[in-house]
């Protein structure tokens, strides 16, 4: 398995620096993190907003201890390494490239300085009503407005795109997220998408978090 993943990476992380070599930060073009984070366009695009296309979630505006945390997990495999992780697989090369701590952090701190970008929803069916009484036993660690608390290590769910938290409230559900003995945050995380019996509950959950941000309310149907 782990050979497997080192083959994988390595292919991944030899065309990074391909790009690396190809581009070089000119002067005015600021610090280390905004050089680095020319690799991160291609998924998570110029201004973070991500894409569903690539599965690649909004990182715009997350705050930096969050998203320095995020890369350690991807960079250590404590995040991305389950084979049923399609998404969470594109990303952990990107963690293993990123071999330097001093990198992660100053990309994290480039990522955290990227205005936030409302996503639009795409989600339909779900019960902001219903979702808001789900809630409830979230808002002990995300705060009751969705805009997360640093001491608990829980992130800002308000300006996130729906489909990725749905697939994250999977992912910590069946434990492709989380489960690994080193992940401190997910263990704290994964009771909690337990409690949401059924995509209908996350679903509704979503709906309501959905109604914290920025973004219009519902989806196009
Ligand atoms: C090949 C495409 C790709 C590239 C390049 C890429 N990412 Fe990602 N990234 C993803 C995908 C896909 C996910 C979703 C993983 C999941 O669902 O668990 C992700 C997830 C993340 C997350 C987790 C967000 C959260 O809310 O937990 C962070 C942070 C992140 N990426 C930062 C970066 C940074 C910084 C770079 C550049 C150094 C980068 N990514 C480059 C595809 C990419
Ligand atoms: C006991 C504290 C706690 C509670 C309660 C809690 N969470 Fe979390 N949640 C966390 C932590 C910590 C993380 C970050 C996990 C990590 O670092 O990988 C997290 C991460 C998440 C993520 C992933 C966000 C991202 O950007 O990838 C989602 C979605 C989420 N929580 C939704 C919820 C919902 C919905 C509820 C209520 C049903 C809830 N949480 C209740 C602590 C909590």
């Amino acid at each position: 398995m782990i050979s497997r993943w080192k083959r994988a990476a390595r292919g991944v992380a030899f065309v990074l620096s391909a790009v690396a070599l190809a581009a070089p930060a000119t002067a005015d073009e600021g610090s280390r993190g905004r050089e680095l984070y020319g690799f991160c366009r291609q998924c998570h695009m110029d201004n973070g907003a991500g894409n569903p296309l690539y599965l690649a979630p909004n990182i715009a505006g997350l705050p930096e201890w969050y998203v320095a945390r995020q890369l350690d997990k991807f960079h250590s495999g404590i995040r991305g390494t389950n084979f049923d992780d399609v998404a969470g697989m594109r990303m952990r090369p990107v963690g293993i490239w990123l071999e330097k701590e001093s990198d992660r952090k100053a990309v994290a701190a480039y990522v955290a300085s990227l205005p936030i970008v409302e996503p639009a929803p795409t989600l339909v069916g779900g019960d902001p009503e219903r979702g808001k009484a789900l809630y409830a036993p979230c808002s002990a660690c995300h705060g009751p407005d969705a805009k997360g608390m640093e001491a608990l290590g829980a992130p800002a769910l308000d300006h996130q795109d729906d489909w990725y938290l749905l697939t994250q409230l999977e992912h910590f559900k069946s434990g492709i997220r989380g489960s690994k003995p080193q992940d401190v945050q997910g263990a704290q995380m994964r009771p909690m998408a337990m409690l949401l019996a059924d995509e209908q509950a996350m679903k509704d959950v979503i709906a309501y978090i959905m109604t914290l941000g920025g973004a219009p309310k519902t989806a196009k149907e």
